[in-house]
């Protein structure tokens, strides 16, 4: 099984970046699951459900998320209901949403756990106990699983990937919005990438207008932080190869499409 995933889609360029390039990758890489990292999809912050639909709409078959997940009011509405959504398995006992989703393809299955981090993050529960649960789960249905670790600290998502190793297909994180040139596979076949990357502006500060981020570093003042609206974009993601009988990687790839790495048909 071919898994693509894009990390985290930054305002309307994000937005644009997947309905341009969606289609144009599924040609040259012909995955059968694609994942999108949704967080900061509406203006940097949150999802609404008219986003999620359109990522549906433009080829993506499931949506992870992150600790942005309820800055958008709108998700109340639709999170319960949409089935191809996931946010971090880790909140409290209770909120609304799945941790994990199961995507049917042919006569597989791949699961798609989502999961925060906390080193530098909001104190929720264990990620580790939390996905210890998830993949004993998981595995009486599919050996084929794809964990989003969204996350801040290099140290804490490599933790993941080598407490995971063998037990997962792949362990890929999310939240810093730039991608790390570490992708491998671990001895018992798990990938594993520090940090996918996000898709978007290209000149922002993580997507944001740099002018506000510069200014709260000299100042230390309250700044408010808007999405850059337009310029150049940036596409970031990575490419899996799973054994279908296994659930073990085969190869992860790095995929990132900007000015400086121009997409090749
Ligand atoms: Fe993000
Ligand atoms: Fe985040």
């Amino acid at each position: 099984m071919r898994v693509l995933f894009i990390g985290d889609v930054v305002g309307a360029m994000g937005r644009d970046m997947i309905t341009e390039y969606l289609p144009r990758l599924k040609k040259k890489y012909r995955p059968q699951v694609t994942i999108v990292n949704g967080e900061n999809a509406a203006s940097g912050r949150g999802i609404t459900e008219k986003i999620y639909k359109k990522f549906l709409q433009d080829g993506v078959d499931v949506v992870t998320l992150g600790n942005h997940t309820w800055d958008n009011r709108d998700i109340f509405e639709f999170i319960d209901q949409a089935k191809k959504l996931v946010r971090p398995a880790n909140f409290p006992e209770g909120t609304p949403g799945q941790g994990m989703v199961f995507v049917k393809v042919n006569q597989l299955e791949l699961a798609v756990i989502n999961m925060q981090a906390r080193s530098f993050m909001t104190d929720l529960d264990d990620p580790f106990r939390k996905m210890n649960e998830l993949v004993e789960e998981a595995r009486k249905r599919t050996p084929i699983i794809f964990v989003d670790f969204h996350g801040e600290t290099t140290s804490e998502k490599q933790a993941m990937g080598w407490f995971l190793d063998g037990q997962v297909s792949a362990v890929v994180g999310t939240h810093t919005h730039v991608q790390t040139n570490d992708a491998r596979i671990l001895p018992q076949g798990t990938a594993y990438l520090t940090d996918v990357g996000m898709t978007g502006p290209y000149d922002g500060i993580l997507g944001m207008r740099r002018e506000p981020v510069i200014e709260k570093f000299l100042t230390a003042l309250p700044k408010r932080f808007e999405v850059v609206e337009q310029g150049r974009g940036i596409l970031s993601g990575c490419l899996l190869e799973v054994d279908d009988q296994t659930g073990r990687a085969k190869t992860i790839q790095l995929i990132q499409i900007n000015e400086d790495h121009p997409f090749m048909e």
